[in-house]
């Protein structure tokens, strides 16, 4: 049987994929650990789709192989290997009921009593009630539910899903993901989940794995991801970062930069180039570790934290917090989130402020990359 000390119920080795001339997938090694749920995320275009239907079979890559367990499937049709797709489409059968819609993969090869295990995926999807209605009589939530059933009914060792939640409302999202990722707790299957939705990828997935431009930029569980991003890219991708372009003044374990005459401090270990004196370094900050006062009350800022004097130019009460948008010297449109405890009623557009933040929340980034990778301009939708 399989060994799974061999690692990964997906294993992919070099895959890459040429149209032509231009390149969807550049050679990509890749481990879906055995029972976990992963997520791909990107912008539309990065090449997860295609990712995901070389996993299939459903398409051939240029190079490299697919391996599930310790099977070499590359050259394997779709219908032979034990996977199955549940895309944005939920594609049911229209005449037939949802007990019937769950039957279908059981009936087609040849099972007869299928009562049981349609039962059974009902309750799972939580849709028992709904077992002789028709698709049309239920809602875009409860068809992907369907859908999802449908699928696991096969048993299959990797369930793909394409964008599956993609045509479904904001609100019905959220209740979709938790639902989704119950069921793969429940079923313990491995999911391979592509979405271009960050708090999707984060809500649901074990590792996720960014892409951009065909290639996987960095993989990781989403909290090591969200405060260790490794480029720009994933730092404006995944949230928000505030990034500065700095001096490097000195670089021990501490490192020491300066920007328009502010020094700020960061450890090393957070930095993922190594910063050298007389080199720049992007530091990097997160919205939600900034904390925000009045100019006249920079002297009760704690010695020892990173400080940037500005101005609020604009700000947007959004309930649970505030969101600022400060401009300063150091750094043109710095974000800072303020949590809603008690509103200081100083804090309005035109006031001087001071930001100071814990220097252990910074993080540095290799200076050589566009400092905008990543960040979202008008979305199509995928
Ligand atoms: N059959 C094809 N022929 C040519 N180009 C393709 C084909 N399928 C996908 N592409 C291109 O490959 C890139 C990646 O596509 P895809 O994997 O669908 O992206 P994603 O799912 O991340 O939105 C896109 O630029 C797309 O236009
Ligand atoms: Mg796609």
């Amino acid at each position: 049987m399989t060994d799974k000390t061999e690692g990964g119920d997906v294993r992919l080795s070099g895959i890459s994929k040429h149209y032509g001339t231009f390149t969807a997938v550049h050679p990509l090694d890749l481990t879906v650990p055995q029972g976990s749920f992963f997520a791909l995320l990107g912008a539309s275009g990065c090449g997860k789709t295609t990712t995901l239907r070389m996993i299939a079979g459903l398409e051939e890559p240029s190079t490299g192989t697919v391996h599930l367990g310790d099977r070499e499937v590359t050259h394997l049709p779709p219908y032979k290997r034990p996977v199955n797709t549940v895309f944005q489409s939920y594609a049911l059968f229209p005449h037939l009921s949802i007990f019937e819609n769950i039957a279908f993969g059981l009936r087609r090869r040849g099972i007869k009593s299928v009562k049981k295990q349609v039962d059974e995926m009902l309750e799972l999807v939580q849709l028992g009630q709904f077992a002789q209605r028709k698709p049309h009589q239920l809602s875009g939530g409860q068809q992907q539910r369907v859908a999802v059933a449908r699928a696991l009914i096969n048993h299959p060792q990797v369930l793909l899903l394409d964008e599956p939640l993609g045509a479904l409302d904001l609100k019905l999202r959220r209740q979709m993901q938790l639902e989704l990722k119950r069921i793969q707790t429940e079923v313990g299957i491995t999911f391979v989940h592509v979405t271009h939705d960050q708090e999707e990828a984060m809500t649901m997935a074990d590792t996720v794995a960014v892409m951009n431009g065909g290639r996987v930029e960095q993989l990781g569980a989403p909290a090591e991801l969200y405060e260790n991003p490794r480029t720009t890219f994933v730092a404006n991708f995944l949230g928000t970062s505030n990034l500065i372009e700095a001096s490097v003044e000195s670089a021990g374990s501490e490192v020491v930069v300066s920007a328009s005459g502010t020094t700020l401090r960061l450890p090393a270990a957070r930095c993922s180039t190594t910063p050298r004196a007389g080199g720049k370094l992007l530091v990097g900050v997160r919205p939600e570790k900034v904390s925000l006062v009045p100019a006249e009350e920079e002297q009760a800022v704690a010695a020892g934290r990173n400080r940037i004097t500005g101005r609020i130019a604009a700000s947007s009460f959004i309930g649970v917090s505030t969101q600022f948008v400060v401009d300063s010297p150091v750094c043109p449109e710095l974000e800072v989130y303020v949590q809603n405890i008690e509103r200081d009623a100083r804090l309005v557009p035109g006031a001087e402020v001071v930001l100071h933040w814990n220097p252990e929340h910074t993080f540095g980034l290799d200076a050589d990359q566009d400092i905008d990778a990543g960040i979202e301009t008008v979305e199509e939708s995928a």
